[in-house]
């Protein structure tokens, strides 16, 4: 009950500082070191998290923690700026807030980015990867608790998380461009710690490509209300068993930086590509 009304204590608090008749097409978030992609914004809000009533502080290094409304590319979006994760202490309530509060402004579609971890060999540092799907491993659910039956279901369908027609479309525009865009598995994990060559080893066994300590909790509240998500990560460093190397956020942060201009190119352009859509349904 609580998180229903911190909810739309703060959906009709931003409303009111949203210019009349903008109606947000997409949320986007943004990952640590992932901001770029502001720039290319045009901006008609800017509202920081600590002003937003029932907000909760980002406390990572990296995370600008702002919520900006604008168009990009011609789409109207909402860009978090900053995200809560689980292992800051956060409940998931706390940390699906932005999303929650998107879909009941009107957002349909989901963007989240990440900084994560390569477990397949083949990939490399400063590559991106698209999320086909994922295995939540963090213990937690977003959908824990009283189901609020006005969000979604109180079992939701889980068997096609991540939007085919999304991951086209972002296949698509990436090789129009010329990035490598690889596509895998995302393994959530709680953190802060990195894994253990153990860990490391488990999570392949499992089917994972990528691993990262955010996106999972997000996602199921964005599937619970029927968004359609594309989930895309930045990996950062390797995470291989058998010549674990040392990760630092310093590290993932200038990686990040480096393959966040490239994912800021990527966004804008799956953007873009479903603005013409738009224009072109109108069309019809
Ligand atoms: N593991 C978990 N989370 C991460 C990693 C990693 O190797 N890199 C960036 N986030």
């Amino acid at each position: 009950m609580q998180d229903r009304i911190t909810t739309q204590y703060a959906v009709d608090w931003i409303r009111d500082r949203l210019p009349s008749g903008f109606t947000p097409k997409s949320a986007i978030v943004l990952g640590t070191g992932l901001g770029d992609v502001t720039h290319a914004l045009d901006t008609v809000a800017t509202i920081t998290y600590q002003e937003i009533p029932g907000f909760p502080r980002s406390t990572v290094e990296g995370h600008a923690g702002q919520l900006l409304a604008g168009r990009l590319a011609g789409l109207p979006v909402l860009v978090w700026q900053g995200r809560f994760h689980l292992y800051e202490g956060y409940s998931p309530a706390q940390v699906c807030l932005g999303v929650r509060v998107s879909a009941l402004l009107g957002a349909t579609i989901l963007v989240v980015t990440n900084a994560a971890g390569a477990l397949d060999p083949l990939f490399s540092p400063g590559e991106l990867l698209a999320i086909t799907d994922h295995v939540n491993l963090t213990g937690k659910s977003s959908l824990a608790g009283p189901n609020i039956d006005d969000w979604g279901p109180r079992f939701p369908d889980m068997s096609r998380v991540y939007s085919q027609r999304l991951l086209d479309l972002a296949v698509s525009e990436a090789m129009r461009l010329g990035i490598r865009l690889e596509r895998g598995v995302y393994a959530g994990v709680l953190g802060p710690q990195l894994e253990t060559p153990a860990e490391t080893r488990m999570l392949r066994l499992l089917g994972a490509d990528a691993v990262g300590m955010s996106t999972v909790m997000e996602v199921i509240a964005a599937r619970h209300m029927g968004m359609e998500v594309l989930g895309l990560s930045c990996l950062v460093n390797k995470n291989l068993p058998d010549c674990m190397a040392e990760v630092t956020l310093d590290e993932v942060i200038a990686v990040a930086g480096v393959a966040g201009k490239k994912l800021s190119a990527l966004v804008e352009a799956v953007a873009g590509a479903l603005a013409g859509e738009r224009a072109d349904r109108r069309e019809e």
